[in-house]
């Protein structure tokens, strides 16, 4: 028994039993750990029949887990896709497809306003492979459609985007790359299959930093890749080349992490539009980037297809230099001074400071980072608490 293959569960029954054996192993409820760098085979005809039937079972542990099987079918029935290749990081994920896409004289195009190790990726390595990166205004679609030539490969883009939170028209960007018979790739990292799903809207590859919401604990690193069982085939070929696996005891506590997943996205939906709402009528804030603020430049198309905004939000202090926006980042006493988002303990980081720190002023003013940005990704902690707080971190 188990959930039945036909029948269309809710995201919660999902995030729990997705995947999942209804009967385990040794009569666990949870999933065994297996410890294995390499599975055995009873005898040389047992070998012969893997490899003629092409049999599901494990081989060797750089080609993948039992644990990792439960994971990738869990995130693959979240996110309304075929199938999915999980990797040991975001980043490894990201170069996983790439690689495994374009060959020399190929060429991507980004919107500009995305992981910045993405971009760096692309233009600087894989320039050494022969592959041409082009980067357009992020939401432009014009200048994306005008930036294909004959070897496009793949349209890129991150939605919502980091850390302006721009979101992309799905509907528009998977359209530009049918009609130009380019392949396109979201990474819905801050979006999570619980706010929107890429796939439906005919985009081909979604891509997520587990890290993040998915894993949801600050406590590991993954990437996933999510389409077509077919489309996927190469990546994970590669994959099992490349050597960018998780291992077993990583995709249990990411699966560990799955089972709360939609409550702890209610969760920090809620607190992030109460955080952003608050932010919004402060005094001392400038300008605040949410999409889910009416003021918001892509509110519209993210109410659209958006059933949530997350709990990432970047807001600009009034007046203040970089000295006295690193003050009110300082005075915090419940998110921490740290890079990424999605966990359940808030974190709060300055942008020039954090990421671009070492990038000319210029260089940083170019991507939109102004030296009054704090940048907050909103855990799952009271949402009073956090607004307090922040609070008497204004007002100093
Ligand atoms: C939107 C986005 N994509 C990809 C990545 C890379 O993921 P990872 O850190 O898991 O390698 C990050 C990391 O911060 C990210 O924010």
């Amino acid at each position: 028994m188990g959930l039945e293959k036909n029948r269309q569960y809710g995201d919660s029954t999902v995030s729990v039993h997705g995947g999942e054996a209804h009967h385990k192993a040794l009569d666990s409820i949870t999933d065994p750990v297996v410890m294995a760098s390499t599975y055995t085979f009873s005898d040389t005809q047992s070998v012969i029949d893997y490899i003629e039937e092409n049999q599901q079972r494990g081989e060797y542990g750089r080609y993948g887990n039992p644990n990792e099987a439960v994971v990738e079918s869990k995130l693959a029935q979240l996110e309304a896709g075929e199938d999915a290749v999980l990797y040991s990081s975001g980043m490894a994920a990201i170069v996983g497809v790439i690689m495994a896409k374009l060959s020399a004289g190929d060429e991507v195009v980004f919107f500009d306003e995305c992981y910045h190790r993405s971009r760096e990726f692309c233009s600087k390595h894989m320039s050494r492979f022969g592959v041409v990166t082009r980067q357009v205004e992020a939401c432009n679609y014009d200048a994306m459609e005008a930036a294909i030539t004959p070897n496009t490969k793949l349209l890129v883009s991150e939605s919502p985007t980091n850390p302006h939170l721009s979101v992309v028209d799905l509907d528009r960007f998977a359209a530009i790359g049918k009609r130009n018979n380019v392949e396109t790739l979201i990474d819905a990292t801050l979006a999570t299959p619980y706010n929107c799903r890429p796939l439906i809207h005919g985009v081909d590859y979604v891509l997520h930093s587990a890290t993040k919401y998915l894993a949801g604990h600050n406590d590991l690193l993954a990437g996933v890749i999510i389409g077509d069982r077919v489309k996927l085939e190469d990546i994970r070929y590669l994959r099992g080349i490349l050597g960018s696996i998780n291992s077993a005891h990583n995709c249990y506590l990411l699966q560990r992490g799955l089972k709360t997943f939609d409550v702890r996205m209610a969760r920090h939906n809620a607190n992030g539009q109460a955080v952003a709402e608050f932010l919004e009528q402060h005094p001392r804030v400038e300008k605040v980037y949410y999409p889910g603020l009416a003021s918001h430049k892509y509110h519209d198309i993210a109410r659209a297809q958006m059933s949530g905004f997350g709990g990432l939000i970047t807001f600009e202090v009034q007046d203040a230099d970089w000295r006295q926006t690193a003050d009110i980042v300082d005075r915090c006493r419940i998110p921490k001074i740290g890079p990424s988002l999605g966990g359940v303990e808030s974190l709060i980081e300055q942008p020039m400071v954090m990421s671009y720190y070492e990038l000319p002023a210029t260089e940083r003013a170019s991507y939109g980072i102004k030296d009054n940005m704090i940048r907050m990704a909103i855990g799952i902690e009271d949402t009073q608490d956090l607004i307090d707080d922040l609070d008497q971190a204004l007002k100093g």
